[in-house]
């Protein structure tokens, strides 16, 4: 009988789990996240045999990381460090002059810590504006440097699996021999949707929450939000409105940069991303498709892919819903945590 060959990981940053849960889900063994956030302890714990440690990444050293791997046939460490400096917003506020963030570091400590412990496997997730940034180049030099074969893409969230156009610059690396990202398992006709991830959840309206599932919960709606909510269209924008319902900022030119705001979803097309403000029907087409309200967290999470039981907090606390959507939005689908450690584990070696 052939041996089971373990791979072991660590997830730097690693949030509520979504990479983590996505891994698992491939066997590798992930044994511990760090975390700079004690609001995701519990999910992470909770929903995932792997040790949540609230420690700020850059003060690891090789032994930190290095004690999770004892036993291990090969290594993994993934780190997918916060994404807000690297997205258009920030970049645009940097070449303002406006403050350094400190951040912007966080990448250069995951590659050092590469450096030190040199794993087997290497993963990392960010936005796509990522990839211009001499940052990501000195990553690349640091990998192949150090002997590991990259492959890296910006995937296009629906064409593997996931009902929601978010994009993500993706990057595994192996210092085994070559790796490659999968092929797309997905295309425009085979989509998922919205309809096929929340269609089936009980019926809430704005300011509820379903007495089953405390995290299918929806925003309150002012009364001007209520009748918007009321003439928007799936798939629409504000200017489907009468005029009286529209906002000033909407009237003004550069309001018009931003159509999607107070739009519903649409049932048959893939969710837009959802962000870490999904919950609140004015931060972006997060309107439910038929039902007049935001879309519940609960309807976040299983768009980002997260299993339909996947627990965010404890039963017996008040959940801190900023907190919690943080954490969703912030979070690596779990579908393209899988397509990661698919693509590890068929990297494996075969005749160890
Ligand atoms: C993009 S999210 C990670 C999402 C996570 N990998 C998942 O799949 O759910 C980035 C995370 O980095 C954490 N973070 C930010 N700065 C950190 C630091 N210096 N050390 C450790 N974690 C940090 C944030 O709290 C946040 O949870």
């Amino acid at each position: 009988m052939t041996k089971q060959l373990s791979i072991k990981a660590v997830d730097l940053f690693c949030g509520a789990g979504g990479l983590t849960n996505g891994l698992l889900k491939t066997g590798i063994n992930v044994v511990a996240g760090y975390d700079i956030e004690e609001s995701c302890r519990f999910a992470y714990e909770y929903n995932n045999n792997a040790v949540f440690i609230n420690r700020c990444v850059t003060l690891l050293t090789k032994h930190d990381i290095e004690q999770h791997f004892s036993g291990a046939d090969y290594t993994l460490l993934a780190g997918c460090a916060p994404c807000q400096p690297f997205s258009t917003y920030s970049r645009a506020a940097k070449q303002q002059g406006l403050k350094f963030d400190k951040r912007w570091t966080l990448l250069s400590s995951f590659g050092n810590l590469i450096k030190l412990v040199k794993p087997d496997f290497v993963t990392m997730e960010n936005v796509p504006g990522l990839a211009d940034q001499e940052v990501f180049k000195d990553f690349l030099l640091l990998l192949s440097k150090y002997g590991y074969h990259t492959d890296f893409k910006i995937i296009f969230c629906p064409d593997y699996g996931m009902a929601q156009t978010r994009k993500r610059l993706v990057l595994i690396a192996s210092r085994l021999g070559e790796i490659t990202i999968p092929r797309p398992t997905h295309n425009p006709n085979t989509y998922l949707t919205v309809a096929d991830i929340i269609k089936g959840l009980p019926k809430i309206a704005a300011g509820e929450s379903c007495s089953g599932d405390a995290l299918h919960r929806a925003s309150r709606l002012s009364p001007i939000n209520l009748r918007r909510i009321r003439t928007s269209k799936p798939g629409g924008t504000w200017l489907d409105w009468p005029e009286e319902l529209r906002s000033n900022c909407h009237k003004k030119e550069s309001g018009k940069t931003f159509p999607s705001v107070y739009g519903r979803m649409s049932w048959d097309e893939p969710s837009p991303t959802i962000t870490t403000q999904c919950n609140g029907y004015g931060n972006g087409r997060f309107g439910h498709p038929s039902q007049d309200r935001a879309i519940s967290l609960r309807e976040a999470a299983m768009l980002q892919s997260f299993p339909k039981n996947y627990q965010f907090h404890p039963k017996d606390k008040i959940a801190q819903i900023a907190a919690l959507a943080k954490m969703i939005g912030n979070a690596v689908p779990v579908r393209l945590g899988e397509v990661v450690g698919q693509s590890i584990s068929s990297a494996v070696p075969h005749n160890h």
